[in-house]
C-alpha cells in the first residue's frame, strides 16, 4: 500500500527535484497534497514554483495549497541569491494551469489529519516548519495521525549554511522548529552533515540531462543553475541536493543511516539563533526525538535519482 504523504516545501530548486521524484514514485508514495510556506523565497513564489512543478510533471490534479507567509515570530529571511530571483532560476517561468487551492494549506493539514486513522500519514516538510508548527499549535489532536516527521533541517559537525551555527530552514523560524521537535513524534531529520555528501556534480548533472525526457531536461537546467552559488562557498564540485534526501529516504532507506538522538534549537541567542544542538554521543538526559541521518550512498542516491528521472520519458 502507497505511504501517504504530504509534502511542505520553499521550492527552491531543491524542493523541486524532491516533488519531481515523489511525483515519479506514485506506487509508492501517494501524495495527497504539496503545502507552500515562504522560505527560499516569498510565499506567493513558492506556490507558483510548486504548481509549475506539476505541469512539468503532468501531475495536474496534485492539490497545492499556499500556507503561512512569514515565520511565526521573526521577520523573513530569503535566499534568492542562491535559488535566483524567481525562485526558480534555470528554468523559464510561465504560469501553471495546476490550480492553487483556495483552502489554507494550514487547514488543509488539520482537516486532512483529523479524518485520517492514528500514525496513518507521513509529513515531509523540506522548507521552514511555519506551517506545521502552526496546525500542531492549532491542533493538537492532529499529531497522534501522525506516523512520522521525514525533514530537511539542521547541521551538526557541517556548521550552517546561513549563519555559523544554523541551517537555512531552521533559522528562518527557529520558533517553528522548537515546536516541532518538541512534538513527541517520530522525527527523521536530514541535515547538512548528510546533503553536503550529495552533490550535484557536472558528471552527474550531464547524466540527468542524457535521459533526454523533458522532465529530466528541466531538472538538469535547474540544477545547472543552483549549483554555481554553493561551488563557490564550499569550492565543492556541486551544489549539495538537501531536499530530496528525505523523499528518496521513504523509498530507499537503505541508502541511508542515522542515529537516535536529541536534537534541540536554540531560541533564545541572536548569535547561535536556529542552531539545531544534536546530542549525537547522548551526553546529556535530553529525550531522544530524533534520528540523526548522518551517512548516505552518494552513488547510489543519484543511481535510485536518475532512474526515477527516466520514467518521465517512458510513456511520452
Ligand atoms: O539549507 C537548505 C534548505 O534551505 C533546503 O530546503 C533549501 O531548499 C532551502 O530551503
Ligand atoms: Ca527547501
Amino acid at each position: 500500500m502507497a505511504r501517504k504523504i504530504i509534502i511542505d516545501c520553499d521550492p527552491g530548486q531543491d524542493d523541486a527535484v524532491a516533488l519531481l521524484l515523489a511525483f515519479a514514485s506514485p506506487g509508492e508514495l501517494d501524495l495527497l497534497g504539496i503545502t507552500t510556506v515562504a522560505g527560499n523565497v516569498p510565499l506567493g513564489l513558492t506556490q507558483r514554483n510548486a504548481r509549475m512543478l506539476c505541469d512539468i510533471a503532468g501531475r495536474q490534479e496534485v492539490r497545492v495549497y499556499a500556507g503561512c507567509d512569514q515565520p511565526l515570530r521573526r521577520q523573513l529571511e530569503t535566499a534568492e541569491q542562491i535559488h535566483g530571483a524567481t525562485g526558480i532560476n534555470g528554468l523559464e517561468v510561465f504560469e501553471p494551469s495546476t490550480p492553487l487551492q483556495s483552502e489554507h494549506a494550514v487547514d488543509f493539514i488539520i482537516h486532512t489529519l483529523l479524518d485520517a486513522d492514528d500514525a496513518s500519514i507521513t509529513l515531509v516538510p523540506i522548507g521552514p516548519l511555519t506551517n506545521i508548527a502552526t496546525a500542531m499549535d492549532r491542533e493538537p489532536e492532529i499529531l497522534s495521525r501522525i506516523e512520522r516527521i521525514v525533514l530537511m533541517g539542521g547541521a551538526m559537525r557541517e556548521g550552517g549554511n546561513r549563519t555559523p551555527s544554523a541551517e537555512f530552514n531552521i533559522l528562518v523560524d527557529p520558533h517553528a522548529a522548537d515546536i516541532v521537535f518538541r512534538c513527541g513524534r517520530p522525527i527523521t531529520a536530514f541535515g547538512l552533515d548528510l546533503s553536503h555528501q550529495v552533490l550535484s556534480t557536472r558528471d552527474r548533472v550531464a547524466r540527468i540531462r542524457a535521459l533526454n525526457n523533458p522532465v529530466a531536461a528541466a531538472t538538469a537546467d535547474m540544477l545547472s543553475f543552483f549549483d554555481r552559488y554553493d561551488t563557490v562557498k564550499y569550492t565543492s564540485k556541486g551544489a549539495p541536493l538537501h531536499d530530496p534526501c528525505p523523499v528518496a529516504w521513504l523509498l530507499r532507506p537503505d541508502l541511508f543511516a542515522g542515529k537516535d538522538c536529541n536534537i534541540s534549537i536554540e531560541t533564545q541567542s541572536e548569535l547561535t539563533m536556529g542552531h539545531t544542538a544534536v546530542d549525537f554521543w547522548h551526553v546529556t538526559d535530553r529525550p531522544i526525538n530524533a534520528t540523526w541521518m548522518h551517512t548516505v550512498d552518494a552513488p547510489g542516491f543519484y543511481d535510485f535519482l536518475i532512474e526515477r528521472l527516466a520514467r518521465f520519458g517512458e510513456h511520452a
